[in-house]
């Protein structure tokens, strides 16, 4: 993507997600800002418990925002909105989940799982409506007699597909694709995310994509997002976050991809995070640009060591 024709699809804000009251209240999501340009695959990573899947589901107005906003194609989305904008949004903007055992309704045909969003965007004729689900079936590369059977008689690969054809009905711009192949047999992972990247270049979508390690962000994102304990720590294009990653947490994670290599792997020392190393009670951490587009979070003292190893470069 060209930097000139860079265009902000999705803004989140400051965005806080709380769960739960008094005692039992959970700050689950604290502080996140990004920028999603249109057409680009932007990653979120982290850790299980992150706070990423309460991020996408704050951005299709699922969980609550307790503090900051979302803004689509410039305008708020989050809090109180119109019913116009409403049905807007929930055709533009769609989901695919994390597990695709767990997320189809297994008592509905896929003709039904398919073609649920339709009824909450206006009304389609029968014909239409299947035509439709016979259209989304093709395009994620199954069957159109696949619409008259039940979930269970699919694989995993196959019920993910299902997922897609269920957002691609809705004719969106922008997923968010949650941990979309993580559920699944290795060996199908990569049909899946092939799938997407075509999906992606056919029709201009632009993705969040969210996963809990690195090692296939690097082939798939234009930047990344790395979140800690509902945090992001550091955000950079992709290249740059593997060339120089700067924060301890993002370290590890990078540690922990597995090298072709088998000697390397043998020879590779697994970084541990421990949040510890920070020393931000006297020199609290801010957020940084420290090249252009890399920004990480650290207090003045990390900051210096960060642009010396930006710099040495
Ligand atoms: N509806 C909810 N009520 C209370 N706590 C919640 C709710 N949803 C999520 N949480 C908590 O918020 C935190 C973040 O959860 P979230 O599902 O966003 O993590 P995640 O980064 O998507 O993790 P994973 O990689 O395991 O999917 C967790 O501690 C979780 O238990
Ligand atoms: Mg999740």
């Amino acid at each position: 993507m060209t930097a000139e024709k860079k265009e902000v699809l999705l803004s989140v804000r400051d965005l806080q997600v709380v769960f739960g009251e008094r005692k039992n209240r959970f700050v689950a999501v604290n502080g996140v800002s990004f920028d999603i340009y249109r057409g680009e695959t932007f990653g979120l990573v982290g850790e299980s418990g992150s706070g990423k899947t309460t991020i996408g589901r704050a951005i299709i107005r699922v969980n609550p925002v307790t503090k900051g906003e979302v803004l689509y194609k410039g305008e708020r989305i989050s809090g109180k909105i119109s019913g116009e904008l409403d049905k807007k949004i929930t055709r533009e903007i769609q989901m695919i989940f994390q597990d695709p055992m767990a997320s189809l309704n297994e008592r509905a045909k896929v003709d039904y799982i398919i073609s649920e969003g339709l009824y909450n965007i206006g009304h389609f004729s029968q014909e239409e409506r299947k035509r439709r689900v016979e259209q989304a079936l093709l395009d994620v590369g199954l069957l159109p007699e696949f619409a008259s059977r039940f979930p269970h008689e699919f694989s995993g690969g196959q019920r993910q597909r299902i997922g897609i054809a269920r957002s691609l009905i809705m004719e969106p711009e922008f997923i968010i694709a949650d941990e979309p192949i993580s559920a699944l047999d290795v060996s199908i992972r990569a049909q899946v995310l092939n799938l997407l990247a075509e999906l992606q270049r056919k029709r201009g979508l632009t993705y969040l994509f969210i996963a809990h390690d690195l090692s296939v962000m690097r082939f798939i994102t234009d930047r990344i997002a790395v979140i800690h304990k509902g945090v992001i720590v550091e955000l950079a294009e992709t290249e740059l976050l593997f060339r120089h990653p700067l924060h301890p947490y993002t370290q590890a994670l990078l540690s922990a991809i597995p090298q072709p290599d088998p000697i390397s792997e043998r020879k590779k020392v697994l970084k541990v995070y421990d949040p510890s190393c920070h020393h931000y009670e006297e020199d609290p951490p801010f957020w940084e640009e420290v090249e252009p587009g890399h920004f990480v979070l650290g207090n003045h003292q990390e900051m210096e060591g960060y642009r010396a190893a930006v710099a040495q470069d």
